[in-house]
Protein backbone atom coordinates (compact mmCIF):
# COMPACT_ATOMS: atom_id res chain seq x y z
CA UNK A 1 0.00 0.00 0.00
CA UNK A 2 1.07 3.44 -0.87
CA UNK A 3 2.27 5.62 1.82
CA UNK A 4 1.06 9.02 2.47
CA UNK A 5 3.67 11.66 2.24
CA UNK A 6 3.28 13.25 5.35
CA UNK A 7 1.91 12.15 9.25
CA UNK A 8 -1.73 11.22 8.67
CA UNK A 9 -4.27 13.12 10.84
CA UNK A 10 -5.91 9.93 12.25
CA UNK A 11 -2.44 9.00 13.37
CA UNK A 12 -2.61 10.90 16.67
CA UNK A 13 -5.46 8.55 17.35
CA UNK A 14 -4.83 5.25 16.11
CA UNK A 15 -0.84 5.52 15.49
CA UNK A 16 0.63 5.92 18.77
CA UNK A 17 1.80 3.27 21.85
CA UNK A 18 0.21 4.52 24.77
CA UNK A 19 -2.99 4.42 26.62
CA UNK A 20 -5.06 6.74 24.61
CA UNK A 21 -4.05 4.63 21.34
CA UNK A 22 -5.28 0.94 23.05
CA UNK A 23 -8.68 3.18 24.02
CA UNK A 24 -9.24 4.39 20.67
CA UNK A 25 -8.40 1.18 18.78
CA UNK A 26 -9.91 -1.52 21.08
CA UNK A 27 -13.35 0.18 20.83
CA UNK A 28 -13.30 0.43 17.40
CA UNK A 29 -12.34 -3.30 16.93
CA UNK A 30 -15.48 -4.16 18.82
CA UNK A 31 -17.15 -3.51 15.37
CA UNK A 32 -14.89 -6.30 13.97
CA UNK A 33 -12.40 -4.30 12.43
CA UNK A 34 -9.05 -6.13 12.32
CA UNK A 35 -6.08 -4.67 13.86
CA UNK A 36 -4.65 -4.12 10.16
CA UNK A 37 -7.01 -0.83 9.58
CA UNK A 38 -4.79 0.89 11.73
CA UNK A 39 -1.80 0.30 10.07
CA UNK A 40 -1.39 4.30 8.87
CA UNK A 41 -4.10 4.15 6.07
CA UNK A 42 -5.98 7.28 5.40
CA UNK A 43 -9.24 7.38 7.90
CA UNK A 44 -12.05 8.34 5.83
CA UNK A 45 -15.00 10.03 7.48
CA UNK A 46 -18.54 9.56 5.40
CA UNK A 47 -21.07 11.93 6.38
CA UNK A 48 -24.59 10.64 5.95
CA UNK A 49 -27.55 12.83 6.20
CA UNK A 50 -29.80 9.24 6.18
CA UNK A 51 -32.97 9.25 7.49
CA UNK A 52 -36.49 8.18 6.67
CA UNK A 53 -37.63 11.61 7.46
CA UNK A 54 -35.41 13.13 4.62
CA UNK A 55 -36.91 11.08 2.05
CA UNK A 56 -34.78 12.28 -0.66
CA UNK A 57 -31.99 11.28 0.93
CA UNK A 58 -33.72 7.76 2.31
CA UNK A 59 -31.36 5.97 -0.09
CA UNK A 60 -28.15 7.03 1.42
CA UNK A 61 -27.58 3.82 3.62
CA UNK A 62 -27.12 1.81 0.48
CA UNK A 63 -24.76 4.97 -1.14
CA UNK A 64 -22.36 4.76 1.65
CA UNK A 65 -22.02 1.29 1.34
CA UNK A 66 -20.63 2.04 -1.99
CA UNK A 67 -18.61 4.76 -1.48
CA UNK A 68 -17.26 2.56 2.09
CA UNK A 69 -16.15 -0.59 -0.88
CA UNK A 70 -14.15 2.22 -2.52
CA UNK A 71 -12.34 3.48 0.36
CA UNK A 72 -11.59 -0.01 1.43
CA UNK A 73 -10.40 -0.58 -2.80
CA UNK A 74 -8.35 2.51 -2.54
CA UNK A 75 -6.88 0.95 0.75
CA UNK A 76 -8.07 3.81 3.33
CA UNK A 77 -10.45 3.11 6.30
CA UNK A 78 -14.06 4.63 5.88
CA UNK A 79 -15.91 5.21 9.30
CA UNK A 80 -19.39 6.34 8.39
CA UNK A 81 -20.84 9.18 10.71
CA UNK A 82 -24.56 10.52 10.73
CA UNK A 83 -25.28 14.26 11.11
CA UNK A 84 -28.45 15.98 11.76
CA UNK A 85 -30.64 15.63 8.55
CA UNK A 86 -32.79 18.03 7.04
CA UNK A 87 -36.17 16.71 5.05
CA UNK A 88 -37.48 19.58 3.19
CA UNK A 89 -40.64 18.08 2.63
CA UNK A 90 -42.12 17.11 6.78
CA UNK A 91 -39.75 19.70 9.13
CA UNK A 92 -41.26 22.92 10.76
CA UNK A 93 -41.26 25.55 10.44
CA UNK A 94 -38.52 25.32 7.58
CA UNK A 95 -35.64 23.02 7.01
CA UNK A 96 -33.46 26.67 7.02
CA UNK A 97 -34.08 27.35 10.12
CA UNK A 98 -31.50 24.29 10.89
CA UNK A 99 -29.31 25.01 7.69
CA UNK A 100 -26.89 26.33 10.55
CA UNK A 101 -27.34 24.16 13.27
CA UNK A 102 -27.00 20.83 10.75
CA UNK A 103 -23.47 22.66 9.75
CA UNK A 104 -22.36 23.03 13.00
CA UNK A 105 -22.89 19.23 13.66
CA UNK A 106 -21.01 18.53 10.96
CA UNK A 107 -18.05 20.81 11.88
CA UNK A 108 -17.81 19.24 15.03
CA UNK A 109 -18.26 15.99 14.10
CA UNK A 110 -15.23 16.18 11.59
CA UNK A 111 -12.83 17.99 14.07
CA UNK A 112 -13.72 15.37 16.86
CA UNK A 113 -13.10 12.83 14.85
CA UNK A 114 -9.85 10.87 13.65
CA UNK A 115 -10.70 11.47 9.85
CA UNK A 116 -8.20 12.21 7.16
CA UNK A 117 -10.81 13.25 4.30
CA UNK A 118 -14.33 13.12 4.77
CA UNK A 119 -17.24 12.28 1.94
CA UNK A 120 -20.48 14.11 2.04
CA UNK A 121 -23.37 12.04 1.42
CA UNK A 122 -25.77 15.03 0.64
CA UNK A 123 -29.32 15.39 -1.55
CA UNK A 124 -32.42 17.32 -0.25
CA UNK A 125 -32.19 20.88 -0.59
CA UNK A 126 -30.17 22.40 2.67
CA UNK A 127 -28.05 19.23 3.34
CA UNK A 128 -25.62 20.04 0.19
CA UNK A 129 -25.24 23.82 1.57
CA UNK A 130 -24.87 22.52 5.39
CA UNK A 131 -22.55 19.84 4.72
CA UNK A 132 -19.94 21.77 2.34
CA UNK A 133 -20.31 24.96 5.19
CA UNK A 134 -19.28 22.76 8.09
CA UNK A 135 -17.18 20.70 6.51
CA UNK A 136 -15.31 23.95 4.62
CA UNK A 137 -14.74 24.99 8.57
CA UNK A 138 -12.04 22.21 8.90
CA UNK A 139 -10.78 22.39 5.50
CA UNK A 140 -9.86 18.97 5.47
CA UNK A 141 -9.64 16.67 1.84
CA UNK A 142 -13.25 16.60 1.19
CA UNK A 143 -15.82 14.95 -1.81
CA UNK A 144 -19.06 16.05 -2.12
CA UNK A 145 -21.63 12.63 -3.13
CA UNK A 146 -25.02 14.00 -4.05
CA UNK A 147 -27.89 11.75 -3.79
CA UNK A 148 -29.06 11.94 -6.84
CA UNK A 149 -32.75 13.29 -8.64
CA UNK A 150 -35.87 10.52 -8.73
CA UNK A 151 -36.90 9.65 -11.88
CA UNK A 152 -39.73 11.56 -13.92
CA UNK A 153 -42.69 11.90 -12.93
CA UNK A 154 -45.50 10.86 -14.87
CA UNK A 155 -49.42 10.83 -14.79
CA UNK A 156 -51.70 10.64 -17.18
CA UNK A 157 -49.14 10.79 -20.00
CA UNK A 158 -47.44 13.79 -18.55
CA UNK A 159 -44.41 14.32 -16.98
CA UNK A 160 -44.58 16.44 -14.08
CA UNK A 161 -41.78 17.80 -12.00
CA UNK A 162 -41.31 17.57 -8.15
CA UNK A 163 -42.85 21.11 -6.28
CA UNK A 164 -43.60 22.37 -10.21
CA UNK A 165 -46.74 20.31 -10.32
CA UNK A 166 -47.33 20.56 -6.88
CA UNK A 167 -47.73 24.39 -7.09
CA UNK A 168 -49.36 23.76 -10.42
CA UNK A 169 -51.90 21.43 -8.79
CA UNK A 170 -52.79 23.37 -5.92
CA UNK A 171 -53.61 26.44 -8.06
CA UNK A 172 -56.02 23.88 -10.35
CA UNK A 173 -57.87 22.74 -7.05
CA UNK A 174 -58.77 26.46 -6.33
CA UNK A 175 -59.75 26.96 -9.38
CA UNK A 176 -62.26 23.80 -9.64
CA UNK A 177 -59.88 22.64 -12.49
CA UNK A 178 -58.72 19.67 -10.29
CA UNK A 179 -60.52 17.28 -8.29
CA UNK A 180 -58.74 15.69 -4.42
CA UNK A 181 -58.96 12.22 -6.27
CA UNK A 182 -56.83 13.18 -8.85
CA UNK A 183 -54.50 15.35 -7.03
CA UNK A 184 -54.04 12.25 -4.68
CA UNK A 185 -53.19 10.24 -7.88
CA UNK A 186 -51.26 12.77 -8.91
CA UNK A 187 -48.69 12.84 -5.51
CA UNK A 188 -48.57 8.97 -5.72
CA UNK A 189 -47.07 9.55 -9.44
CA UNK A 190 -45.35 12.07 -8.80
CA UNK A 191 -42.31 11.03 -6.17
CA UNK A 192 -42.07 7.44 -8.01
CA UNK A 193 -38.26 6.59 -7.00
CA UNK A 194 -35.46 6.96 -4.54
CA UNK A 195 -33.64 10.42 -4.92
CA UNK A 196 -34.35 14.05 -4.47
CA UNK A 197 -36.55 17.13 -6.70
CA UNK A 198 -35.95 16.18 -10.39
CA UNK A 199 -37.02 19.55 -11.70
CA UNK A 200 -34.04 22.76 -11.47
CA UNK A 201 -34.96 22.85 -7.60
CA UNK A 202 -32.69 23.82 -5.26
CA UNK A 203 -31.50 20.05 -4.74
CA UNK A 204 -30.61 19.66 -7.93
CA UNK A 205 -29.38 22.86 -8.70
CA UNK A 206 -27.05 22.77 -5.24
CA UNK A 207 -25.98 19.10 -7.05
CA UNK A 208 -24.64 21.14 -10.06
CA UNK A 209 -23.04 23.80 -7.54
CA UNK A 210 -21.17 21.00 -6.18
CA UNK A 211 -19.74 19.65 -9.48
CA UNK A 212 -19.59 23.65 -10.95
CA UNK A 213 -17.18 24.17 -8.00
CA UNK A 214 -15.09 21.45 -8.41
CA UNK A 215 -16.42 19.32 -5.52
CA UNK A 216 -18.21 16.28 -6.83
CA UNK A 217 -17.07 14.24 -9.67
CA UNK A 218 -18.34 14.81 -12.87
CA UNK A 219 -21.83 13.51 -14.07
CA UNK A 220 -22.41 14.25 -9.71
CA UNK A 221 -25.22 16.87 -10.58
CA UNK A 222 -27.50 14.82 -12.92
CA UNK A 223 -27.22 10.69 -12.46
CA UNK A 224 -30.51 9.50 -11.07
CA UNK A 225 -30.64 8.32 -7.93
CA UNK A 226 -31.41 4.64 -9.35
CA UNK A 227 -29.81 4.80 -12.09
CA UNK A 228 -26.28 2.18 -11.24
CA UNK A 229 -23.82 4.97 -12.34
CA UNK A 230 -24.60 6.94 -9.13
CA UNK A 231 -23.78 4.07 -7.19
CA UNK A 232 -20.61 3.80 -9.49
CA UNK A 233 -19.85 7.76 -8.80
CA UNK A 234 -19.90 6.87 -5.06
CA UNK A 235 -17.39 3.91 -5.25
CA UNK A 236 -15.50 6.32 -7.48
CA UNK A 237 -15.30 8.80 -4.81
CA UNK A 238 -14.62 6.41 -2.27
CA UNK A 239 -11.31 5.71 -4.22
CA UNK A 240 -10.48 8.81 -4.66
CA UNK A 241 -10.49 10.76 -1.70
CA UNK A 242 -8.19 8.36 0.04
CA UNK A 243 -5.87 9.62 -2.99
CA UNK A 244 -7.08 12.78 -1.84
CA UNK A 245 -5.88 12.67 1.52
CA UNK A 246 -2.33 11.42 0.35
CA UNK A 247 -2.11 14.78 -1.96
CA UNK A 248 -3.06 16.85 0.51
CA UNK A 249 -5.67 18.02 -1.71
CA UNK A 250 -8.00 20.84 0.97
CA UNK A 251 -11.13 22.29 0.48
CA UNK A 252 -9.14 25.44 0.23
CA UNK A 253 -7.16 24.38 -2.60
CA UNK A 254 -10.56 23.88 -5.14
CA UNK A 255 -13.14 26.21 -3.41
CA UNK A 256 -10.92 29.62 -4.72
CA UNK A 257 -12.96 32.60 -5.76
CA UNK A 258 -12.50 31.37 -9.36
CA UNK A 259 -14.50 28.66 -8.50
CA UNK A 260 -17.39 30.70 -6.91
CA UNK A 261 -17.37 32.78 -9.75
CA UNK A 262 -17.76 29.44 -12.15
CA UNK A 263 -20.54 28.21 -9.78
CA UNK A 264 -22.51 31.50 -10.50
CA UNK A 265 -21.87 31.67 -14.60
CA UNK A 266 -23.51 28.04 -14.36
CA UNK A 267 -26.23 28.61 -11.77
CA UNK A 268 -27.59 31.16 -14.77
CA UNK A 269 -26.70 29.03 -17.61
CA UNK A 270 -29.07 26.12 -15.49
CA UNK A 271 -31.27 28.43 -14.79
CA UNK A 272 -30.31 27.76 -11.36
CA UNK A 273 -32.27 28.30 -7.66
CA UNK A 274 -32.43 31.68 -6.18
CA UNK A 275 -31.43 29.64 -2.93
CA UNK A 276 -27.96 29.30 -4.26
CA UNK A 277 -27.38 32.53 -3.82
CA UNK A 278 -27.57 32.52 0.12
CA UNK A 279 -25.82 29.05 -0.07
CA UNK A 280 -23.03 29.77 -2.00
CA UNK A 281 -22.25 33.04 -0.07
CA UNK A 282 -22.50 31.32 3.44
CA UNK A 283 -20.05 28.59 1.73
CA UNK A 284 -17.55 31.44 0.66
CA UNK A 285 -17.93 32.86 4.39
CA UNK A 286 -16.84 29.63 5.53
CA UNK A 287 -13.44 29.19 3.69
CA UNK A 288 -12.84 32.61 3.38
CA UNK A 289 -13.38 33.97 -0.28
CA UNK A 290 -14.98 37.58 -0.49
CA UNK A 291 -17.93 36.82 -2.23
CA UNK A 292 -21.06 39.31 -2.79
CA UNK A 293 -24.42 39.97 -3.99
CA UNK A 294 -22.47 42.16 -6.93
CA UNK A 295 -20.83 39.48 -7.87
CA UNK A 296 -24.22 37.56 -8.78
CA UNK A 297 -25.41 40.12 -10.61
CA UNK A 298 -21.96 40.72 -12.55
CA UNK A 299 -21.63 37.24 -13.22
CA UNK A 300 -25.36 36.37 -14.27
CA UNK A 301 -26.09 39.54 -16.18
CA UNK A 302 -25.57 38.40 -19.51
CA UNK A 303 -25.49 34.51 -19.04
CA UNK A 304 -28.24 32.68 -21.08
CA UNK A 305 -30.44 30.32 -19.78
CA UNK A 306 -29.20 26.79 -21.60
CA UNK A 307 -31.23 24.60 -19.76
CA UNK A 308 -34.96 23.64 -20.68
CA UNK A 309 -35.83 22.14 -17.31
CA UNK A 310 -38.29 22.68 -15.23
CA UNK A 311 -39.46 25.10 -13.23
CA UNK A 312 -38.99 27.36 -16.11
CA UNK A 313 -38.77 25.21 -18.91
CA UNK A 314 -40.19 21.47 -19.73
CA UNK A 315 -37.91 18.82 -18.78
CA UNK A 316 -36.71 17.13 -16.14
CA UNK A 317 -33.18 16.28 -14.40
CA UNK A 318 -33.42 12.77 -15.85
CA UNK A 319 -33.69 14.17 -19.54
CA UNK A 320 -30.83 16.67 -18.64
CA UNK A 321 -28.54 13.31 -17.56
CA UNK A 322 -29.13 11.84 -21.23
CA UNK A 323 -28.47 15.06 -22.46
CA UNK A 324 -25.06 15.08 -21.50
CA UNK A 325 -25.71 16.55 -18.21
CA UNK A 326 -23.46 19.38 -16.57
CA UNK A 327 -20.48 18.77 -18.91
CA UNK A 328 -21.92 20.00 -21.35
CA UNK A 329 -23.43 23.03 -20.52
CA UNK A 330 -19.66 24.04 -19.04
CA UNK A 331 -18.41 23.02 -21.96
CA UNK A 332 -21.32 25.34 -24.30
CA UNK A 333 -20.12 28.54 -21.93
CA UNK A 334 -16.25 27.50 -22.16
CA UNK A 335 -15.68 30.95 -22.63
CA UNK A 336 -16.68 32.35 -19.50
CA UNK A 337 -15.88 30.03 -17.29
CA UNK A 338 -12.40 30.28 -15.39
CA UNK A 339 -11.28 26.81 -17.16
CA UNK A 340 -7.99 26.02 -14.75
CA UNK A 341 -9.93 25.76 -11.73
CA UNK A 342 -9.21 22.82 -9.76
CA UNK A 343 -11.69 19.74 -9.10
CA UNK A 344 -11.40 17.11 -6.95
CA UNK A 345 -10.39 14.63 -9.17
CA UNK A 346 -7.17 16.50 -9.94
CA UNK A 347 -8.13 17.86 -12.90
CA UNK A 348 -8.62 21.31 -14.49
CA UNK A 349 -12.78 21.73 -14.37
CA UNK A 350 -12.18 22.35 -18.55
CA UNK A 351 -10.33 19.33 -18.57
CA UNK A 352 -13.21 17.47 -17.44
CA UNK A 353 -15.41 18.83 -20.08
CA UNK A 354 -13.72 19.36 -22.90
CA UNK A 355 -15.32 16.29 -24.55
CA UNK A 356 -18.46 16.63 -23.32
CA UNK A 357 -21.51 15.93 -26.26
CA UNK A 358 -24.74 17.43 -26.45
CA UNK A 359 -27.19 14.64 -27.10
CA UNK A 360 -30.11 16.83 -26.87
CA UNK A 361 -30.42 20.53 -28.04
CA UNK A 362 -33.87 20.68 -27.07
CA UNK A 363 -33.44 19.82 -23.36
CA UNK A 364 -29.78 21.55 -23.70
CA UNK A 365 -29.92 24.81 -26.01
CA UNK A 366 -26.92 25.89 -27.47
CA UNK A 367 -25.51 29.38 -26.61
CA UNK A 368 -26.08 30.75 -29.81
CA UNK A 369 -29.68 29.84 -29.49
CA UNK A 370 -30.15 29.56 -25.93
CA UNK A 371 -33.57 28.42 -24.52
CA UNK A 372 -34.30 32.20 -22.06
CA UNK A 373 -32.02 34.98 -22.94
CA UNK A 374 -31.54 35.71 -19.13
CA UNK A 375 -30.57 32.56 -17.14
CA UNK A 376 -28.60 34.80 -14.29
CA UNK A 377 -30.17 36.11 -10.56
CA UNK A 378 -30.78 40.37 -10.64
CA UNK A 379 -30.13 41.81 -8.11
CA UNK A 380 -31.95 44.51 -7.47
CA UNK A 381 -31.73 47.85 -5.34
CA UNK A 382 -33.40 51.03 -4.21
CA UNK A 383 -35.22 52.30 -1.29
CA UNK A 384 -37.04 49.35 -0.68
CA UNK A 385 -34.15 47.43 -0.56
CA UNK A 386 -30.94 49.22 0.09
CA UNK A 387 -28.48 45.82 0.98
CA UNK A 388 -30.31 44.25 -2.41
CA UNK A 389 -32.85 41.62 -3.07
CA UNK A 390 -33.08 39.06 -5.89
CA UNK A 391 -35.07 38.06 -8.81
CA UNK A 392 -34.87 35.00 -11.11
CA UNK A 393 -35.74 36.66 -14.66
CA UNK A 394 -35.36 33.31 -16.37
CA UNK A 395 -38.73 32.12 -14.06
CA UNK A 396 -40.50 35.70 -14.67
CA UNK A 397 -42.79 37.07 -17.01
CA UNK A 398 -41.09 39.53 -19.41
CA UNK A 399 -43.86 42.23 -19.15
CA UNK A 400 -44.13 42.41 -15.63
CA UNK A 401 -40.15 42.94 -15.17
CA UNK A 402 -41.05 46.18 -15.57
CA UNK A 403 -43.77 47.22 -13.49
CA UNK A 404 -45.07 49.88 -11.26
CA UNK A 405 -48.23 49.05 -9.20
CA UNK A 406 -50.30 50.26 -6.24
CA UNK A 407 -49.13 47.86 -2.89
CA UNK A 408 -51.07 45.15 -0.99
CA UNK A 409 -49.21 44.58 2.06
CA UNK A 410 -49.21 41.42 4.44
CA UNK A 411 -48.06 41.69 7.93
CA UNK A 412 -47.17 38.13 7.75
CA UNK A 413 -47.94 34.88 6.93
CA UNK A 414 -50.65 34.70 8.84
CA UNK A 415 -52.41 37.55 7.91
CA UNK A 416 -51.56 36.45 4.07
CA UNK A 417 -53.89 33.48 4.54
CA UNK A 418 -56.11 34.73 6.43
CA UNK A 419 -57.03 37.18 3.98
CA UNK A 420 -55.70 36.40 0.62
CA UNK A 421 -57.94 34.51 -0.94
CA UNK A 422 -61.22 36.63 1.00
CA UNK A 423 -63.61 37.72 -2.43
CA UNK A 424 -63.50 41.60 -0.27
CA UNK A 425 -59.71 41.56 -0.79
CA UNK A 426 -59.12 45.36 -2.34
CA UNK A 427 -56.83 43.88 -5.31
CA UNK A 428 -56.46 43.75 -9.05
CA UNK A 429 -54.01 42.17 -11.19
CA UNK A 430 -51.56 45.06 -11.82
CA UNK A 431 -51.39 45.66 -8.21
CA UNK A 432 -47.63 44.32 -6.45
CA UNK A 433 -48.21 41.71 -3.52
CA UNK A 434 -46.08 42.73 -0.48
CA UNK A 435 -45.62 39.99 2.56
CA UNK A 436 -43.29 40.87 5.21
CA UNK A 437 -41.75 39.31 8.45
CA UNK A 438 -40.85 36.25 6.87
CA UNK A 439 -36.86 36.63 6.58
CA UNK A 440 -34.38 34.99 8.66
CA UNK A 441 -35.43 36.37 11.73
CA UNK A 442 -38.86 37.50 11.49
CA UNK A 443 -40.28 34.18 10.51
CA UNK A 444 -37.94 32.96 12.32
CA UNK A 445 -35.75 30.25 9.24
CA UNK A 446 -36.59 32.29 5.81
CA UNK A 447 -38.86 30.11 4.62
CA UNK A 448 -39.80 29.31 1.32
CA UNK A 449 -43.13 31.60 0.98
CA UNK A 450 -42.22 34.21 -0.89
CA UNK A 451 -44.09 32.48 -4.27
CA UNK A 452 -47.20 32.19 -2.65
CA UNK A 453 -50.40 31.84 -4.42
CA UNK A 454 -52.36 34.50 -6.11
CA UNK A 455 -55.70 35.83 -4.90
CA UNK A 456 -57.91 32.88 -5.54
CA UNK A 457 -60.41 35.44 -7.55
CA UNK A 458 -57.80 36.74 -9.61
CA UNK A 459 -56.96 33.06 -10.51
CA UNK A 460 -60.50 32.02 -11.31
CA UNK A 461 -59.97 35.07 -14.15
CA UNK A 462 -57.53 33.63 -15.39
CA UNK A 463 -54.56 35.73 -14.39
CA UNK A 464 -51.32 33.62 -13.79
CA UNK A 465 -48.67 35.97 -12.46
CA UNK A 466 -48.36 39.18 -9.95
CA UNK A 467 -45.38 41.19 -8.85
CA UNK A 468 -44.77 39.68 -4.88
CA UNK A 469 -42.30 41.02 -3.19
CA UNK A 470 -41.36 39.75 0.33
CA UNK A 471 -38.26 38.89 2.47
CA UNK A 472 -38.57 35.56 1.91
CA UNK A 473 -37.03 32.71 -0.04
CA UNK A 474 -39.33 30.81 -3.10
CA UNK A 475 -38.52 27.25 -3.69
CA UNK A 476 -36.71 26.40 -6.04
CA UNK A 477 -39.03 24.91 -8.36
CA UNK A 478 -41.26 27.39 -8.03
CA UNK A 479 -41.88 30.28 -10.72
CA UNK A 480 -43.33 33.70 -11.56
CA UNK A 481 -42.33 37.65 -10.93
CA UNK A 482 -40.81 36.94 -7.60
CA UNK A 483 -38.91 39.50 -5.66
CA UNK A 484 -37.37 37.57 -2.44
CA UNK A 485 -34.45 38.13 -0.02
CA UNK A 486 -34.88 41.70 0.36
CA UNK A 487 -32.60 42.78 2.69
CA UNK A 488 -32.65 44.40 5.80
CA UNK A 489 -35.55 42.26 6.40
CA UNK A 490 -38.82 43.74 7.76
CA UNK A 491 -38.19 42.07 11.59
CA UNK A 492 -34.72 43.69 11.22
CA UNK A 493 -36.04 46.99 10.51
CA UNK A 494 -35.61 46.99 7.06
CA UNK A 495 -38.00 49.62 4.77
CA UNK A 496 -39.98 46.91 3.70
CA UNK A 497 -41.78 47.67 7.47
CA UNK A 498 -42.84 50.53 6.07
CA UNK A 499 -44.34 49.94 3.03
CA UNK A 500 -48.75 50.75 3.41
CA UNK A 501 -51.38 49.31 1.01
CA UNK A 502 -52.07 51.44 -1.72
CA UNK A 503 -48.35 53.05 -1.40
CA UNK A 504 -47.18 53.16 -5.28
CA UNK A 505 -43.61 50.67 -5.84
CA UNK A 506 -41.70 50.31 -8.82
CA UNK A 507 -40.00 47.24 -10.05
CA UNK A 508 -37.64 47.51 -12.85
CA UNK A 509 -35.30 44.60 -13.67
CA UNK A 510 -33.36 46.36 -16.38
CA UNK A 511 -32.19 49.03 -14.26
CA UNK A 512 -32.15 47.06 -11.12
CA UNK A 513 -34.85 49.00 -9.38
CA UNK A 514 -36.88 48.14 -6.65
CA UNK A 515 -38.22 51.64 -5.48
CA UNK A 516 -41.04 52.61 -3.01
CA UNK A 517 -42.43 55.95 -4.04
CA UNK A 518 -43.35 57.40 -0.69
CA UNK A 519 -41.40 61.08 0.53
CA UNK A 520 -38.42 60.27 2.68
CA UNK A 521 -39.98 62.70 5.29
CA UNK A 522 -43.19 59.90 5.27
CA UNK A 523 -40.70 57.41 5.92
CA UNK A 524 -39.23 58.97 8.48
CA UNK A 525 -42.19 59.45 10.40
CA UNK A 526 -43.82 55.46 9.67
CA UNK A 527 -39.98 54.81 10.97
CA UNK A 528 -40.46 56.60 14.14
CA UNK A 529 -43.64 54.27 15.14
CA UNK A 530 -42.29 51.51 13.60
CA UNK A 531 -41.54 48.44 16.61
CA UNK A 532 -39.92 45.50 16.35
CA UNK A 533 -41.40 41.99 16.32
CA UNK A 534 -41.47 40.38 19.70
CA UNK A 535 -39.25 37.81 20.06
CA UNK A 536 -39.71 33.81 19.11
CA UNK A 537 -38.45 32.86 21.95
CA UNK A 538 -36.74 32.82 24.82
CA UNK A 539 -34.50 29.82 25.21
CA UNK A 540 -32.61 27.44 22.98
CA UNK A 541 -31.77 27.32 18.72
CA UNK A 542 -34.00 29.50 18.08
CA UNK A 543 -33.09 32.18 20.34
CA UNK A 544 -29.76 31.65 19.45
CA UNK A 545 -30.61 31.52 15.53
CA UNK A 546 -32.40 34.65 15.89
CA UNK A 547 -29.95 36.51 18.27
CA UNK A 548 -27.21 35.81 15.90
CA UNK A 549 -28.20 35.01 12.42
CA UNK A 550 -27.03 37.33 9.76
CA UNK A 551 -29.29 39.04 6.99
CA UNK A 552 -30.09 37.28 3.13
CA UNK A 553 -27.49 39.81 1.41
CA UNK A 554 -24.56 38.02 3.39
CA UNK A 555 -25.76 34.29 3.44
CA UNK A 556 -27.82 33.76 6.69
CA UNK A 557 -25.01 32.47 8.13
CA UNK A 558 -24.92 32.76 12.03
CA UNK A 559 -22.11 35.53 12.77
CA UNK A 560 -20.22 33.69 14.75
CA UNK A 561 -19.54 30.53 12.41
CA UNK A 562 -18.55 32.75 9.36
CA UNK A 563 -14.76 31.43 8.90
CA UNK A 564 -13.09 28.33 9.81
CA UNK A 565 -11.19 26.80 12.46
CA UNK A 566 -9.47 24.26 10.70
CA UNK A 567 -9.22 20.33 11.63
CA UNK A 568 -6.56 20.89 14.60
CA UNK A 569 -7.78 19.83 17.97
CA UNK A 570 -5.36 20.19 20.93
CA UNK A 571 -6.42 18.01 23.78
CA UNK A 572 -6.87 14.23 24.08
CA UNK A 573 -10.29 12.83 24.34
CA UNK A 574 -11.07 12.50 28.30
FE1 LIG B 1 -35.90 17.11 -0.91
FE2 LIG B 1 -37.07 18.65 -2.88
S1 LIG B 1 -37.93 17.89 -1.06
S2 LIG B 1 -35.06 17.95 -2.69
Amino acid sequence: MAKPARKLRSSEWFGRHDRDALVHRSWMKNQGIPHDQFDGRPVIGICNTWSQATPCNAHFRELAQHVRDGVLDAGGFPIEFPVMSLGETLMRPTTMLFRNQCAMDVEESIRANPFDGVVLLMGCDKTTPALMMGAASCDLPTIGVSGGPMLNGKFRGEDIGSGTHVWKFTEMLKTGAMTEPDMIEAESCMSRSAGHCMTMGTASTMASMVEALGMGLPGNASIPAVDSRRRLLARLAGRRIVEMVREDLRMSRILTKQAFENAIMVNGAIGGSTNAVVHLLAIAGRIGVKLTLDDWDRLGRTMPCLVNLMPSGKYLMEDFHYAGGLPVVIREIRKSIHRKALTVNGRTLWENCKDAVNYNHDVITPLAKPFKPQGGIAVLRGNLAPDGAVLKPSAATPKLMKHKGRAVVFEDIDDLNRRIDDPKLDVTADDILVLRNCGPKGYPGFPEVGNFALPAKLLKKGVTDMVRISDARMSGTAYGTVVLHTAPEAAAGGPLALVRSGDVVELDVAKRLLQLHVPDEELARRRAHWKPPRPHADRGWVRLYCATVQQADKGVDLDFLVGGSGAKVGRESH
